[in-house]
């Protein structure tokens, strides 16, 4: 059982610690065991081009048609870390929150996934097998949870495009300097037993898999995220009182017996789950039917587009 460790914090800082720890508890349980610290390979920025999902696109339409993935795909390090992940039985990252969220390397690095959508390239033959990976998620902050509020659920969005599902995650409190979670052994603890449930986890029948980390965590019952919002209309018309912002469960805030309030899912709150890869069809359904669209209307658009061409402003 393959399980990579990536890192997206400083050389001897607190994520690398927590991730080592992990590591050493899977390496324990038999995993054979790597780590990569993101700041050690060249990543670029994605330019947002959609060479990749136009590609997708006409491929899907015309299987004779070849995928030649992301356009950056022989300038820096992406093509050899996804491949490495998409063989994978378990991953476990961790990311130091930065004014609240993921730091920008996680982010760039997770930024580019989508060239490598991994239903896609199963599909098209790119990837031969499904490794089914799991991932557990570290989040590290000199702060408590009231100022670390979106970084597990940044990470947890960034899961999709390689239809990775999150077993279990954690946030380190209170590390500030870099070795700071060394005074920590209940975070070096739960590190290690993230390690652990990776492992349990990818040794557990895809089907029976299931949510491994504390049990009450966040409020979605579905992927575990704090962040739920009011809904609105989809595009399709399709709204539920409240959303979660992750996985996109969607349901109502009930307050149960104890004064509690829960998340609790609608008959069909699971229909746009952004962990099933259905559900994400659904979504490329919207982005084509927009692109289309926006291809009928193209004389429209040149001729009010020539007017913002025209309008400059100086740069600094
Ligand atoms: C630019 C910057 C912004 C930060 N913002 C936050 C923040 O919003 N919340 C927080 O809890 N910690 C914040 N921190 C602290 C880091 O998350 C903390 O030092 C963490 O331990 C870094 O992880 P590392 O040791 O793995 O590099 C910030 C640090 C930097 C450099």
């Amino acid at each position: 059982m393959k399980i990579l460790g990536i890192v997206a914090g400083r050389h001897g800082g607190n994520s690398e610690i927590l991730v080592k720890e992990a590591l050493l508890a899977a390496q324990a349980k038999g995993a054979e065991c790597k780590m990569i610290n993101l700041f050690d390979y060249h990543i670029e920025h994605c330019t947002g081009c959609e060479s990749c999902t136009m590609q997708m696109g006409e491929v899907a339409m015309d299987p004779t048609k070849k995928y030649r993935g992301c356009v950056l795909k022989n300038k820096d390090d992406m093509d050899k870390i996804v491949n490495e992940m998409q063989t994978c039985a378990g991953v476990i990252i961790g990311v130091p929150t930065y004014d609240l969220t993921p730091s920008s390397l996680y982010l760039k690095f997770a930024q580019r996934f989508l060239a490598y959508e991994l239903s896609f390239r199963l599909e098209i033959g790119d990837v031969q097998e499904d490794p089914h990976t799991v991932a557990g998620l570290i989040a590290v902050g000199g702060s408590c949870h009231d100022w670390q509020t979106l970084t597990l659920e940044a990470m947890g969005a960034t899961m999709f495009t390689q239809s990775v599902i999150v077993v279990d995650q954690m946030m380190a409190t209170r590390n500030g300097r870099p070795g700071n979670v060394l005074l920590r052994p209940e975070q070096l603890e739960r590190a290690h037993k993230m390690g652990e449930n990776v492992v349990e986890a990818a040794s557990t029948p895809v089907e029976e898999r299931r949510w491994m980390g504390d049990p009450d965590q966040g409020l979605c019952p579905n992927c575990h995220s704090g962040l739920i919002f009011r809904g609105e209309e989809h595009w399709d018309g399709l709204q539920y009182p409240f959303e979660c912002a992750v996985c996109g469960a969607g349901g109502d805030l009930v307050k149960g017996e104890d004064g509690k309030i829960r998340f609790v899912l609608a008959e069909n709150g699971l229909a746009r789950d952004r962990n099933v890869n259905e559900s994400r069809a659904l979504h490329l359904k919207e982005i084509v039917e927009t692109r289309i669209d926006f291809m009928k209307r193209q004389g429209e658009i040149q001729e009010l587009k020539q007017h913002y061409k025209e309008v400059t402003f100086p740069a600094i």
